[in-house]
């Protein structure tokens, strides 16, 4: 069939980049992580020494990095400047300076325009996840899904990728991703929204199963 283009946005630990590789997989689709893309640029800001409290450091900056991502669901890769980042974007230095440099319009900008060339040149359709695929990034997209979770729900997941296992540190993630999820929600910039258009699945009492299930069938219709 077309090369069918999926949106999957929502908050942080709603299982999005789980779920997104696995329909892709299941789909024979590539797959796009786009926190990564946001996650690298932060790296590469922090490791140049940029202040990335102060947005116009950021803006006058944001077309040096060279950002690539490999978009094999099964094998996803990112680099900057040809060096491999996938480790060091998940470090807790960059989630906690993420949300002000993607809040900065110049870096939406770059980013966004490498979104777009990638997802129009992937041969047999993509999966993208993030925060405003649906709303603008894609607006056309064939299929868009808002993913959702309860914040305890969403605080347990990351607290398992995290490998945080006392209460303190439960409270601490939660704590964390609710202050990230507020500040993506209320930036000025294409604020994490759900599209008008888009199916909300709310994952708190679903399996990764059940919803990479209901996410294949609707992309199926599509096709
Ligand atoms: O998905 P992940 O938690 O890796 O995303 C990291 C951060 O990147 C988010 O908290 C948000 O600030 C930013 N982001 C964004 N727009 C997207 C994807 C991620 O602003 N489409």
């Amino acid at each position: 069939g077309p090369a069918v283009i999926v949106a999957i946005d929502g908050p942080s630990g709603t299982g999005k980049s789980s779920t997104s590789r696995a329909v892709a997989a299941r789909l024979g689709m590539s797959f796009l992580d786009t926190g990564a893309q946001y996650r690298a640029m932060t790296w590469w800001m922090t490791g140049n020494g940029v202040d990335v409290s102060d947005p116009s450091a950021v803006a006058a900056l944001a077309r040096k990095p060279a950002i690539v991502s490999g978009t094999d669901p099964k094998a996803p890769t990112i680099t900057v400047d040809g060096a491999d980042a996938s480790g060091p974007i998940r470090t807790p230095e960059v989630t906690a300076n993420v949300s002000a440099v993607s809040a900065v319009p110049e870096v939406r900008e770059v980013i966004t325009g490498l979104q777009r060339s990638i997802a129009a040149s992937a041969p047999h359709g993509i999966v993208v996840e993030g925060r405003d695929i649906g709303t603008t990034v894609l607006p056309d997209a064939d299929v868009k899904i808002f993913l959702t979770a309860s914040a305890e729900a969403r605080a347990a997941r990351r607290s398992g990728e995290l490998g945080a296992t006392t209460g303190a540190a439960v409270a601490a993630t939660k704590e964390a991703l609710i202050q990230r999820d507020a500040a993506d929600s209320t930036r000025k910039a294409s604020p994490l929204a759900k599209a008008a258009d888009a199916t909300e699945i709310d994952t708190t009492d679903l399996t990764l199963a059940q919803v990479i299930d209901r996410i294949v069938a609707l992309v199926e219709e599509k096709r």
